[in-house]
């Protein structure tokens, strides 16, 4: 089939890639002429698993081709799929001006009959409301509008794509279903699970999966946050806790908090659906304001053992919002460490593929000081905070830190680490929940 995919972020590049590799004819499109050239290099402008293998491959067997223009990439399509960004706007409300400008440009060039799919993260009502606007736009042309949530954590992307636990579209035509159907076939006749519904059940249950994804992480932190007081291990609080089936045990390990671009910006954005409804989401709220004042855990663990963290310096292992990314939006790392400047600390600060975008995001990167290696970073540091997951931070050498470090602390916001270990090694260590 010929596919056109708007937009060239981590979920429209992702996407693309992934059905070129299934076999379809894949044009992406981006207005960013910069991106769109690195990518018809072969070259990705993100950090993905897997992304440098498939890119140039599909790209030199003639599935996959990149373009600025609609007027190249719309008309030939048979299914154009939008993943554009839908960021929090007033009040945590979606905000959709990037789907509809991709919508006006395609209507212009739509040719014979096309699926318009919504694949950007929009508000339950978005494909009617999208369908409404193209009547209105353009009424002679022969098309149907769906919703095809995506479901790709970074790092794991494409892996979720080409294995996915489900795939959900939400139609209102047989036509469209069956155009869906051929696209997703190959995976589809590998037995992976493909649901069709109608449009405003698709749309919710993106928003209500990663609702129901954050709930369990906030829940956890408050449940680690009891562990302290009381002398539990979070670990082995949620170990035993997952090994019912019914509640899993994945989405429970405690943390300094979830980040990213998905989860708080979603959460905010069903709360705010809700209210235009006269609905209110309780345990939705709760879940974020646990999450908002997170950060504040981190910051009270080397307050307790550093008194005033005026002049004190802070080595921070992390800055990605988890590993196997180089995405830093959301990252709890932007709020810690802006709380630990307020604070007049001295930052120094390491990651092995987010600085780059970390500069790009905050805005008083000048007064935090960069470092490959951890051990540098740790030079002459009161405390050490491991903030990000990565496998390079789960064997540090204790003993070169202990050499290099000033001060003896290491926050542990990861649970990466035993206490016994970093104790034996002449640290005090602080987890989470243990
Ligand atoms: C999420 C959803 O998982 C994905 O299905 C959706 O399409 C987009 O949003 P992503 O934001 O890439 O994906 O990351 P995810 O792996 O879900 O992690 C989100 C945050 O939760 C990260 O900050 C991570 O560190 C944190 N997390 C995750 C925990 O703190 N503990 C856990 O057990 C799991």
């Amino acid at each position: 089939m010929k596919i056109t995919m708007i937009g060239t972020g981590y979920v429209g590049l992702v996407t693309g890639v992934c059905f070129a590799e299934l076999g379809h004819m894949v044009t992406c499109l981006d207005i960013n002429e910069e991106k769109i050239a690195v990518l018809k290099k072969g070259v990705s402008p993100i950090y993905e698993a897997g992304m440098d293998e498939l890119l140039p491959k599909n790209i030199e067997v003639g599935r996959l081709s990149f373009t600025t223009s609609y007027a190249e990439a719309i008309p030939e399509a048979d299914l154009v799929f939008i993943c554009v960004q839908t960021p929090s706007g007033e009040y945590g409300k979606a905000n959709l001006s990037y789907v509809y400008a991709a919508v006006r440009e395609c209507a212009r060039h739509l040719d014979g009959y096309t699926v318009l799919i919504n694949k950007s993260t929009a508000p339950v009502g978005t494909v009617h409301a999208i369908k409404k606007f193209l009547k209105e736009v353009a009424p002679e042309k022969d098309c149907d509008v769906a919703s095809n949530p995506e479901f790709l954590a970074e790092g794991v992307a494409i892996k979720d794509f080409l294995e996915p636990d489900r795939v959900i579209v939400g139609v209102e035509s047989s036509r469209a279903e069956t155009a869906l159907k051929e696209a997703y076939f190959p995976l589809i006749e590998k037995g992976y699970p493909f649901l069709v519904t109608i449009p405003q059940s698709a749309e919710l249950m993106k928003y209500a999966s990663n609702s129901f994804l954050a709930m369990k992480l906030s829940f956890i932190n408050e449940v680690a946050d009891f562990c302290e007081l009381v002398g539990a291990d979070i670990k082995e609080v949620a170990y035993g806790m997952g090994l019912d089936k019914r509640i899993g045990t994945k989405y429970l390990q405690a943390s300094i908090g979830f980040g990213g671009s998905c989860f708080g910006k979603d959460v905010r954005a069903l709360i705010h659906r809700g209210e235009e409804e006269g609905y209110e989401f309780r345990m939705v709220k709760a879940l974020i304001a646990v999450n908002n004042v997170r950060y504040l855990t981190t910051i009270n663990k080397l307050k307790k053992h550093l008194g005033n963290l005026k002049g004190k310096t802070i080595a921070v292992l992390g800055l990605a919002y988890k590993a196997g990314t180089d995405d830093t939006r959301d990252s709890q790392s932007l709020r810690i460490i802006f709380e630990l400047l307020d604070h007049g600390a001295d930052v120094r600060a390491t990651d092995p593929k987010a600085i780059d975008h970390f500069k790009t995001l905050f805005p008083r990167a000048d007064e935090v000081n960069f470092f490959e290696k951890p051990q540098e970073a740790a030079q002459g540091a009161d405390a050490l905070l491991i903030l990000t997951e990565w496998d390079e931070y789960k064997n540090l050498d204790l003993t070169a830190l202990k050499n290099v470090m000033t001060g003896t602390v290491i926050v542990d916001g990861r649970n990466l680490y035993d206490r016994k270990n970093i104790e034996a090694a002449g640290f005090m260590y602080e987890g989470i929940g243990r």
